[in-house]
């Protein structure tokens, strides 16, 4: 492992961060200064120090979450409760992938591994999200279609969903289930205003393959890497 990603993966720093600390001379492996943040590491035999502490890499952990509305998608927060106060019993680092809106329930996940939020659930990568949005008023067929179509958002862009369909749940014609790639803040908020309807209720039902039904409102379940990389790639559910 490089040692850039060794040290980010002890939980001291973020990658770009851990880069800075190895140029500044303070990491040592195995007794010596190195100064290459390219630097090959054996997890196994190597001791890493920070100004000679020795560094332990943290275990990667992962949970997914049915978030409730009123709680915040962030480390910590000046006026409302976060996520992370949900999750009992672990006291490590832990960050939310990607944001749901404050009023906004469903499929979350919380990890400490940067790497996986970043290159499995990054936005560019394209993994659809699908919602269940309560709107304000009921939407006709033609409206469908139109939003189907792609629609304009409040913020000046254009963007189709990657499917839409009313649900048959009550009040009748209400509910929409919304699917799409986009990683834009209040992307399903603003698409519903380009269609000419405000969102009363969001809820994300999934994330790529992996679908919310057993979990009830504040649950979450702790899966490991591979258990959670099956669900989204091949289907599981929660
Ligand atoms: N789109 C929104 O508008 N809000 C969310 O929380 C997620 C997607």
């Amino acid at each position: 492992m490089r040692l850039n990603k060794y040290i980010s993966s002890c939980g001291i720093a973020a990658r770009r961060k851990a880069e800075t600390l190895i140029l500044s001379g303070r990491i040592k492996v195995n007794g010596k200064i190195v100064l290459a943040p390219f630097f090959e590491v054996d997890a196994q035999k190597d001791t890493v120090t920070f100004d000679d502490r020795q560094l332990e890499l943290e275990e990667r952990v992962y949970f997914v979450m049915n978030k409730p509305a009123g709680y915040v998608c962030a480390v910590t927060d000046k006026y409302d409760p976060v996520v992370l106060s949900l999750i009992k019993g672990y006291e490590g680092k832990l960050f939310p992938v990607g944001r749901l809106d404050r009023d906004t329930e469903g499929l979350l996940i919380l990890t400490n591994d940067g790497s996986f939020a970043f290159n499995v659930l990054h936005p560019s990568k394209r993994i659809p999200k699908e919602y269940e949005a309560l709107l304000n008023i009921p939407i006709n067929a033609r409206q469908v279609e139109n939003w189907r179509k792609g629609v304009d958002t409040p913020d000046g862009r254009f963007v189709t969903p990657l499917s839409l369909e009313v649900m048959d749940k009550e009040p009748a014609n209400r509910w929409v289930r919304i699917s799409i790639v986009s990683g834009h803040k209040h992307e399903v908020k603003l698409m519903a205003n380009g269609a000419g309807f405000s969102v009363e209720k969001l809820i994300r039902r999934k994330i790529g393959k992996m679908t919310l039904e057993n979990l009830s409102v504040g649950e979450y379940v702790s899966l490991s890497f591979s258990e959670l990389y099956t669900k989204i790639f091949d289907g599981g559910t929660v």
